[in-house]
């Protein structure tokens, strides 16, 4: 399965900015004039010498919420501070689906997870029509975990996150 990671130097990463603003998740994946963002890695799947499908993941530590504004680092049993890695974004082209690409990328960063030392992979999906990614999260046998989501402006989306330990 042709699934591989990109840089600003590939000579495709201008097709992987277009991709993304067909798919419409430029805006979570890149800055606004195309360029990376910080800690984050992206996956792709080229088809007929184009981008038809992505992956963006960050790698962050896993920080545990005080209660009172504040957070400490989950700690392994080795004493090391747990780091994960967390799908920013992820989308197949419509004329694309079925056909394997998303569970190879999928498998591809699950791959990269673990070969980067991190405890887990995971994702957050809203419930808006989401349906197709949560059956393949499933299909892999990711935990599912429903919760509310609270966005910066206070709004409360309904949604699961997905965690998978590599
Ligand atoms: C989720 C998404 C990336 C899946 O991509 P894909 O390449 O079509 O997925 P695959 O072909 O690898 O499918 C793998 C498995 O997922 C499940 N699946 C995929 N699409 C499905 C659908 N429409 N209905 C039910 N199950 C589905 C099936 O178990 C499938 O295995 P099968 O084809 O052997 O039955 C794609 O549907 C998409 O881009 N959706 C819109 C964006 C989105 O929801 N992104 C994720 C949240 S940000």
């Amino acid at each position: 399965m042709p699934v591989q990671q990109f840089s600003p130097d590939d000579g495709l990463w201008p097709d992987y900015i277009t991709h993304l603003r067909r798919v419409n998740m430029a805006r979570w994946g890149v800055a606004a004039d195309g360029s990376p963002l910080e800690d984050m890695f992206y996956f792709g799947v080229v088809a007929e010498s184009c981008i038809v499908g992505h992956l963006s993941l960050k790698r962050q530590p896993i920080l545990v919420p005080d209660g009172a504004g504040g957070a400490s680092a989950l700690v392994g049993a080795a004493g090391r501070a747990l780091e994960e890695m967390f799908v920013q974004t992820f989308a197949v082209e419509e004329n694309h689906r079925r056909r394997g690409y998303g569970r190879a990328l999928q498998m591809a960063v699950l791959d990269f997870t673990r070969k980067n030392n991190c405890y887990q992979l995971r994702s957050w999906s809203s419930t808006a029509d989401h349906r197709a990614n949560y059956a393949l999260k499933i299909s892999l046998g990711f935990g599912a975990f429903p919760a509310l989501y609270e966005t910066p402006s206070g709004a409360k989306v309904g949604g699961v996150y997905f965690v998978k330990t590599v």
